[in-house]
C-alpha cells in the first residue's frame, strides 16, 4: 500500500497527539507538556511526556518515543501504513486509490492477485488433506507424528499430490500461468516449454504474514529418503524469509499476553509446541534470526527465548549472531535442549511440564556465552582468560542498559579473576570500534561525554531552532556526526531544511521511518533544554566537532606513519606534508 506524503501530512495534522493518546492513557498537564505513566513499561512515577506543541511523545524511563504514528504502531502493533490508515479513517481523510501511482499500482495489484491465489492454494491443499479421511500414507504419517486435527486446521496444513493437479485447478479458476510462476507455485521447463506443479507429494505448510495473509508455502516429504526434506516457496513479491516468522500470526496474542516469544527452528516444532499449549512459539524459516525479524518481534514483546541444541556444531558462531538482539534492547535468553533433540522430540518424549521447566532454566545470552566459553578454555592461563573475555565482551558491549552492562562486567571479572578496571578498558575499546561506522542501531543515549555530547546538542539545537540549521550546514557534513545514528538524522534535517513548518521534527520522524531514530529525536526535543546565546553555543559546538575531526585524522595518520617506520618504510613526502599540515591546523583550531 502506497500513501503519498501530502496525505500522510494531512492525516497527521488532523490527529492531535494529546487527543489520540488520551484514548489510551491518562494525561495530566505539567507545565507546557503533559505527563503520564508509560503504557510501554511498568512504572510508579510518570516519566512519559507528551508535547502538544511539537506533537511528540517520549518516555524517559524506557526510551519509547516519536510522533502519533509511532505511538499507535507500538501500542497496537501496527505497521506504519496501518497506523496512517487507522488515523485517516478516524479523521475522515480519504486515502487515494492505488491507481494514483502507476508503478505502485501495478505492484499493488500483483500482490493482491498473488494473495488471492495463495489463499485459494492453501485452501485447495488443506481441503485435499481433510478429505483424505483416515486412509492413505499421509494420514498415517500425521498420526505417526501425532499431529492433531485441531492443529492441522489451525495451521491449515495441506497435502500436494503427485502430478499437476494444482496447475489444472487454478487455471480452471482463471488464474494465469504467469501469476502461478510469479507465486512460485509451478516450475517452468524451458526445453520442453512445460510447467509442472512445484509441490508434489508433500505435506504443505502455508506460511502466513503476521497479519494473517498466506504469503508462501513449505512442503515436507513423507518418506525420509527423498530430498530435499523441505521444499520452500522461492522469494516472491510477497515473501521474504528474513522478514517473516512461521506461526507469528497465530502466536501473536500469546506473545503479547505472556510478554515473551519462543523462537524455534522448524515448522513441526511450532506445531507441537502449540499442540502442547505453548502458544507463544514461532520459527525462523530456514535462516538465522535477522535484524528484520527483530524489528518485527519488537512490536510484540521485549523478551526473546531461543532454543538451541547445545552440542550442535557452530553454536558459538550462531550465538554471536544473536548479539544483534541485544542492540535492539531486547532481553535474550537461551534455552538448552538435550543433545540431538529438537523441541518436537522433547515435548513428545517428556511432556509440557518438563519443557516449561527447561524454559525456566534458560540463561541470559551473555551468561550463556560466558558458560560456553569457560567450558572451552583453561582460565588458569592468560590465553584462556583472553579467549573468554574476547568471546563475551562484544555481547556485553551491546547491552543497552548501563546498569545491566556493569553487572555483567562484574560477573565476568569474578569468573576470570580479573579486575573490573581492565575489563572496562577493553569494553570501551570495543564500544568505540563499534560506533565508528555510523551504526543505525547502536543507539545508546546515556554516554554524553565530550564529542558525543557536542554532536547531540547540535542536533538538538537544529531540531528546536530552525535558524541553527543553516549555521551548521555551512560548516559540517552529516558524516561528521558519527554517534548514535545522528548522522542519518542530520542528513534528513539538511534535506528538509527549506521546510519551516511547526511540524518539522515530526516530519523528519516520518521520513526516517526508524524506531530508534524516532526515539532519539523525541528525547532531544522533550528534554526541553534552554540554550542562552544560541548562536555562540552553536559556534562553540561546531568548533569542538571540527577539532575532534582533525584530531581523529591526525591520530590515524600518526598511526600509519608509525607503522611504516616500524616496517622500515619511508612515508611519502605527501604523507609527511599532510601530517605537518594537520599539526598546524590542530594548533590553529585551538587558538581561535
Ligand atoms: P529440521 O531438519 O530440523 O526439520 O529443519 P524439522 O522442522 O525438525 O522437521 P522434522 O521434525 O524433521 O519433520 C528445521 C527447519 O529448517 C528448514 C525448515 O524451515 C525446517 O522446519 N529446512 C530444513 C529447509 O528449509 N529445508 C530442508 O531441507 C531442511
Ligand atoms: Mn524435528
Amino acid at each position: 500500500m502506497f500513501i503519498p506524503e501530502e496525505i500522510i501530512e494531512d492525516v497527521r495534522s488532523r490527529s492531535d497527539i494529546v487527543e489520540i493518546l488520551s484514548e489510551y492513557i491518562i494525561l495530566k498537564k505539567a507545565g507546557r507538556n503533559y505527563k503520564s505513566l508509560c503504557p510501554f513499561h511498568n512504572e510508579k512515577t510518570p516519566s512519559f511526556m507528551v508535547s502538544s506543541e511539537k506533537q511528540i511523545f517520549h518516555c524517559f524511563g524506557c526510551g519509547a518515543g516519536g510522533n502519533v504514528f509511532n505511538f499507535l504502531m507500538k501500542m497496537e502493533g501496527l505497521t506504519f501504513f496501518e497506523a496512517v490508515k487507522k488515523l485517516a479513517t478516524r479523521a475522515g481523510v480519504k486515502l487515494p486509490s492505488p491507481a494514483r501511482n502507476r508503478e505502485f499500482s501495478r505492484e499493488y495489484k500483483e500482490k493482491e492477485s498473488l494473495l488471492k491465489l495463495n489463499e485459494y492454494v492453501a485452501d485447495y491443499y488443506h481441503r485435499y488433506l481433510l478429505e483424505l479421511k483416515n486412509t492413505g500414507q499421509t494420514r498415517t504419517y500425521l498420526k505417526k507424528r501425532e499431529i492433531s486435527l485441531d492443529i492441522i486446521k489451525k495451521f491449515k496444513i495441506g497435502y500436494a499430490v503427485k502430478g499437476n493437479n494444482l496447475l489444472r485447478s487454478t487455471q480452471q479458476k482463471g488464474y494465469s500461468l504467469e501469476l502461478l510462476k510469479k507465486g512460485g507455485l509451478v516450475s517452468f521447463y524451458a526445453e520442453s516449454q512445460r510447467s509442472r506443479d512445484y509441490f508434489q507429494e508433500r505435506l504443505i505448510f502455508p506460511i502466513y504474514s503476521h497479519q494473517g495473509q498466506v504469503i508462501a508455502f513449505g512442503g515436507r516429504v513423507l518418506s525420509e529418503d527423498k530430498k530435499p526434506k523441505y521444499l520452500n516457496s522461492p522469494e516472491t513479491l510477497l515473501y521474504n524469509k528474513s522478514r517473516n516468522l512461521y506461526g507469528l500470526n497465530i502466536a501473536a496474542g500469546a506473545i503479547r499476553s505472556r510478554g515473551q516469544v519462543i523462537i524455534l527452528e522448524g515448522y513441526i516444532d511450532v506445531l507441537t509446541s502449540h499442540q502442547y499449549g505453548i502458544e507463544n512459539a514461532v520459527a525462523t524459516l530456514g535462516t538465522s534470526l535477522t535484524q528484520e525479524h527483530v524489528h518485527l518481534l519488537k512490536r510484540y514483546t521485549e523478551e526473546v527465548l531461543i532454543t538451541y541444541d547445545a552440542d550442535s556444531p557452530g553454536i558459538s558462531a550462531t550465538l554471536r549472531g544473536l548479539d544483534l538482539l541485544l542492540d535492539s534492547g531486547l532481553r535474550v535468553k537461551v534455552v538448552t535442549l538435550p543433545s540431538g533433540k529438537d523441541p518436537d522430540d522433547f515435548l513428545r518424549e517428556n511432556g509440557k511440564e518438563a519443557f516449561i521447566e527447561i524454559l525456566r532454566k534458560s540463561l541470559p545470552l551473555v551468561e550463556y556465552r560466558l558458560n560456553l566459553a569457560m567450558a572451552n578454555a583453561d582460565i588458569q592461563t592468560t590465553e584462556g582468560k583472553v579467549y573468554v573475555a574476547k568471546e563475551v565482551l562484544p555481547s556485553i558491549a551491546r547491552i543497552r542498559n548501563a546498569i545491566e552492562q556493569r553487572e555483567e562486567i562484574r560477573k565476568l571479572s569474578q569468573s576470570l579473576h580479573l579486575d573490573e578496571e581492565s575489563l572496562l578498558i577493553e569494553l570501551d575499546k570495543i564500544k568505540s570500534r563499534d560506533s565508528k561506522p555510523s551504526g543505525l542501531d547502536k543507539v545508546i543515549l546515556k554516554d554524553t561525554s565530550g564529542i558525543e555530547k557536542a554532536q547531540r546538542e547540535l542536533v538538538q539545537l537544529m531540531l528546536i531552532d530552525h535558524d541553527t540549521i543553516g549555521q551548521v550546514k555551512d560548516e559540517l557534513k552529516p558524516g561528521d556526526f558519527n554517534f548514535l545514528g545522528l548522522g542519518v538524522i542530520v542528513e534528513e534535517i539538511f534535506k528538509l531544511s527549506s521546510y519551516t513548518g511547526d511540524d518539522f521534527a515530526v516530519k523528519i520522524i516520518d521520513s526516517l521511518q526508524n524506531e530508534h531514530l524516532s526515539q532519539v529525536i523525541s528525547q532531544l526535543i522533550l528534554e526541553d533544554r534552554k540554550y542562552i546565546e544560541k548562536e555562540k553555543t552553536v559556534e562553540g559546538l561546531i568548533r569542538t566537532m571540527k577539532q575532534y575531526n582533525l584530531r581523529q585524522k591526525y591520530e590515524k595518520l600518526e598511526e600509519e606513519v608509525k607503522n611504516m617506520l616500524d616496517r622500515n618504510q619511508q612515508p611519502s613526502v605527501k604523507t609527511l606534508q599532510e601530517y605537518k599540515d594537520l599539526i598546524q591546523a590542530l594548533k590553529g583550531s585551538r587558538r581561535n
